[in-house]
């Protein structure tokens, strides 16, 4: 069951959030990026997953996960018939971080300053989405919740009296995609997938 209203005024609202977030100067990402990267979906939705950065395609259109990392998540959804739609989508960090090379843009993974200072927005979304399931992809989304090692929490659900939600912890996408090793790249989408089988029998 969802947890019980609040019944103090809320101190946030989304409109609040959205426009305070797209003119964030926290850090300095936002000075190259195209645009801020905010989260999408319902704004009750039961259940949330935790990305990394905005990548290229997602800095150029402004949703999350529209590239091929997308692609890999969206066929592990299609796969236990997860609908996306039904679930909050958003980042760590809401600005592209890269570095030019030629015409490309090269991803370069958040430090840990980048990641405190974007903390702030993904807590307002945690709280105002109050998900039930919270699922973090990959070690970047680890680190903005104050979580352990991704070795030792991936595939499983952890609760605390101290959370309002379960979390799940599983690997980020992208990471299925550097993968050289063709047999070591079909073993790792298959345990993504058996993680997002886990996510789909808990909703
Ligand atoms: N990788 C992420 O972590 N998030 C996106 O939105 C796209 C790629």
């Amino acid at each position: 069951a969802r947890p019980a209203p609040r019944l103090e005024a809320p101190q946030d609202d989304w409109t609040n959030l959205r426009q305070e977030a797209r003119q964030c100067r926290l850090c300095p990402l936002h000075c190259h990026a195209t645009q801020l990267v905010f989260g999408e979906g319902p704004e009750q939705a039961r259940w949330m997953m935790i990305g990394e950065q905005p990548g290229d395609q997602e800095d150029l259109q402004g949703r999350p996960f529209v590239g091929p990392a997308g692609g890999v998540l969206d066929a592990a959804l299609a796969q236990t018939g997860l609908d996306r739609q039904e679930a909050y989508l958003t980042n760590a960090v809401k600005h592209f971080k890269f570095v030019p090379r030629g015409k490309r843009r090269i991803h370069q993974t958040p430090n840990a300053e980048e990641i405190s200072a974007c903390r702030t927005w993904l807590a307002r979304e945690i709280e105002l989405v109050r998900p039930q399931l919270l699922v973090t992809l990959g070690a970047t989304a680890l680190s903005a919740l104050g979580k352990g090692k991704l070795s030792t929490l991936r595939g499983r659900f952890h609760g605390a009296p101290t959370q309002s939600y379960t979390h799940f912890a599983t690997v980020h996408p992208s990471y299925l995609l550097r993968l050289p090793d063709p047999s070591r790249q079909a073993q790792e989408k298959k345990q993504f997938q058996q993680d997002f089988n886990a996510i789909a029998r808990w909703l």
